[in-house]
């Protein structure tokens, strides 16, 4: 079960993949769910990055491609219509040593919609083939489209730009299983990640709702996909690729030390600070610690008090001060490594 597939060049081994979250999988985070998961996830991918902000040398979106050579092999996602600007900066994200350029066809934000991007491209699929190919012409490594079931119920159509994507040369298909309309809400279909799977020859990979072992092996048993990715499940319990990988006997043993694997949540805020430090300013860095605190101990006895004290704290010293005291912070995950 979802032992890995290859990619052009790239072995995505096991097919366990983080998925792209706008302002949480930047380079920090991605070394961080590393670190957590050694030979248990395949691929990482990155937050999306604008290809306006790109071709017009924005150095906040040229500062998203950041990222280090222990993350690998890395997947970097490019957002935005115009076919041109695709090429261009899927070529530039190449060149900064991406493993895998991916497009995303999936993102319901209106301000990304409204200019043709994410979602959008779904609606227009002669314009995504023509810029499918655009880009393609650009790459030696591996394109991938991360896309939704369709727009809303009445126009599903995952599998027709599935078909289109293959027959131009897309190497894998993320399926987010639901609409660009449902959002976030609902559950994700993944019945129609299996037509997707069963309609392509290349690799096929589902995204939606997996938050557990069992909940994973049931939307397998339903879609039969080569590979899961994994969002939100991932902010609750960042060790959950090695949870599935050692529950179904998969992945590969690397050279790296398991001392560096943080075993508890406080360790693992501490590591995540030093990561964030290294690239943020303070603001930034105390931000994403609250939000991921919050999502560490979503859950635990006492953790509405503690979202609220962490929300209070002025920065990220204060915060960890606060974690360190709150004795949930040290249970250990003892089965994780
Ligand atoms: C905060 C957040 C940011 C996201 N940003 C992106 C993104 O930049 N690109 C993308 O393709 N999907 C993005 N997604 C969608 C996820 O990759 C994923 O498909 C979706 O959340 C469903 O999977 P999950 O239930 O495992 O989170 C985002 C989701 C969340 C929650």
């Amino acid at each position: 079960m979802l032992a890995g597939f290859q990619i052009g060049a790239v072995d995505i081994r096991p097919g366990l993949l983080l998925a792209p979250m706008a302002g949480v999988t930047d380079s920090s985070f991605r070394q961080l769910v590393r670190e957590c998961n050694p030979g248990t996830l395949g691929l990482v991918v990155s937050e999306f990055i604008s290809i306006e902000g790109l071709t017009r040398a924005d150095l906040r979106s040229h500062a998203m491609l950041r990222h280090v050579a222990t993350e690998r092999p890395l997947s970097i996602q490019i957002f935005g219509g115009d076919i041109d600007r695709m090429a261009e900066a899927a070529a530039l994200v190449q060149a900064v040593g991406a493993d895998v350029v991916d497009i995303n066809c999936g993102c319901p934000v209106p301000k990304v919609v409204r200019r043709g991007g994410g979602a959008e491209l779904m609606r227009t699929p002669q314009h995504l083939e023509r810029l499918l190919r655009a880009v393609r012409r650009e790459l030696s490594v591996p394109l991938t489209l991360k896309i939704r079931t369709g727009w809303d119920d009445e126009s599903v159509n995952c599998v027709e730009i599935a078909e289109m994507a293959e027959a131009v040369g897309v190497a894998m298909i993320t399926v987010h299983g639901r609409t660009r309309m449902q959002a976030y809400h609902g559950q994700a279909d993944w019945e129609r990640v299996g037509q997707v799977k069963r309609a392509v020859s290349i690799p096929v990979v589902g995204s939606g709702d997996v938050l557990s072992i069992e909940g994973a092996e049931a939307r397998l048993a339903t879609s039969g996909a080569d590979g899961i990715a994994i969002g939100r499940g991932a902010l609750g319990d960042p060790w959950i690729f090695s949870r599935l990988a050692r529950a179904w006997g998969i992945g590969q043993s690397f050279d790296t030390s398991l001392d560096r694997v943080p075993l508890d949540r406080l360790a693992l805020l501490e590591r995540y600070r030093d990561l964030l430090a290294e690239m943020h300013p303070e603001r930034t860095v105390a931000a994403r610690l609250r939000m991921f605190s919050t999502s560490l101990f979503r859950g635990f006895p006492g953790a509405a008090l503690l979202r609220q004290q962490l929300g209070a704290t002025r920065g990220s010293e204060e915060l960890l001060v606060l974690l360190r005291a709150t004795s949930n912070a040290a249970v250990r995950v003892p089965e994780a490594a």
